[in-house]
């Protein structure tokens, strides 16, 4: 049962800091600043071999595989990206022995994504997985994977699985990083702050009923704009996403940077803006474009880390500690589950059980 919860989806969200300490269990490695990951089934000389890296899954997993693409560029300097695996299998891609495609799945029963497996093993792509269910259909079909041992997950708006899948991208990134550039000292912070996020996810949730609160008040709203930039893009995407799947509202994510190319002729009062706005080497661009909205008489709600000012804006500020650059995308997506679920209790919806959704599509 949901454990003396009110839905899956809240005790799913609730579950996160045993699930993420999970995921890390064995893996890290403090004496080489490294991480292990037996299940790749490759070694360091065929890892160093790869030139690009490919991202496949569908909904919430291919936005995780965005912000994990993110991180593997970033962090171990090979060029990465991410695609709806729903896509992919349908264009006739053109299968690179140097790349490593990488399948994401919490089910591992997607059928997209496993056609788009199958197809890539049929032409002589390299994949590994990282999925969430043990022997499921996508994991013995990989040729190795990183498990992502977040537990079983009822609910159908993906919340602790989503997590465990940016830590294990960034356990992957570490990894092809450590033997390639990445320093031991660059390895050892982000195992430092890898270590650190169980604790800082409790404090996000302990923040519940201020969320509750915003919620309330965006459930109002017919339409939403949610927006980020860089690593705070697919943050946006997959805050939009939850709302859109389970309190029904319209939802669109936006890169912050695009606001004035375009959709700021949308904003108004009757409409709110969501921004990720990290406290990063964009904060002041992110800053001026806030202010873009106020001017317009956009109202927002600001997801930031602890103790930035951001002057003159009036805001709901949602505060989230801070983590490292390349990590603040999963601490940043946290308080947007409990947005989304909170919005949706208010409109009175199933939480658990949205209309026209089902957890996996194991159908074309
Ligand atoms: C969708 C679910 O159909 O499949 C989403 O409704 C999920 O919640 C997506 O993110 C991918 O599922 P999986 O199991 O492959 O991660």
């Amino acid at each position: 049962g949901s454990d003396g919860h009110a839905h899956f989806m809240h005790k799913e969200i609730a579950e996160q800091p045993d699930s993420v300490r999970r995921v890390l269990k064995g893996r890290l490695d403090e004496r080489f600043h490294t991480v292990r990951l037996g299940g790749l089934e490759m070694d360091a000389r065929e890892l160093r071999e790869f030139r690009r890296v490919k991202i496949l899954g569908c909904g919430s997993a291919y936005y995780a595989g965005q912000a994990g693409a993110q991180f593997i560029e970033e962090v171990a300097r090979i060029p990465a990206d991410a695609e709806p695996a729903s896509e992919f299998r349908y264009r006739n891609p053109v299968i690179e022995k140097d790349t490593l495609y990488v399948a994401v799945s919490q089910s591992g029963e997607t059928y997209d994504t496993l056609v788009a497996v199958q197809e890539l093993k049929r032409k002589g792509g390299r994949v590994i997985g990282l999925v969430n269910a043990v022997g499921s259909s996508i994991a013995r079909e990989c040729d190795g994977g990183v498990y992502l041992h977040a537990g079983p997950e009822v609910a159908v708006a993906s919340t602790k699985a989503l997590t465990n899948m940016l830590v294990g991208f960034a356990l992957l990134g570490l990894h092809l990083g450590r033997i390639r550039d990445v320093s031991p000292a660059d390895g050892r912070r982000l195992i430092t702050a890898l270590q650190a996020l169980p604790e800082q996810i409790e404090r996000i949730l302990a923040d519940e009923d201020h969320l509750a609160a915003v919620a309330k008040d965006l459930a109002q709203a017919p339409s939403l704009f949610f927006v980020g930039r860089t690593r705070g893009f697919p943050v946006a995407r997959e805050g939009a996403q939850k709302l859109k799947e389970i309190s029904y509202r319209h939802a669109e994510a936006y890169q912050t940077s695009e606001l004035k190319h375009g959709p700021l002729a949308l904003v108004g009062p009757e409409l709110p803006t969501v921004a990720i706005v990290p406290d990063d080497e964009l904060l002041e661009r992110n800053l001026g474009a806030l202010q873009e909205i106020t001017a317009r008489s956009g109202p927002l709600v600001v997801v930031t880390h602890d103790g930035v000012d951001l002057g003159v804006v009036p805001a709901h500020v949602i505060a989230v500690p801070k983590s490292e650059p390349e990590l603040d995308p999963l601490l940043l997506t946290i308080p947007l589950q409990l947005l989304a679920y909170h919005a949706a209790l208010t409109l009175g919806h199933d939480v658990d059980k949205p209309r026209n959704l089902a957890k996996s599509v194991t159908v074309e």
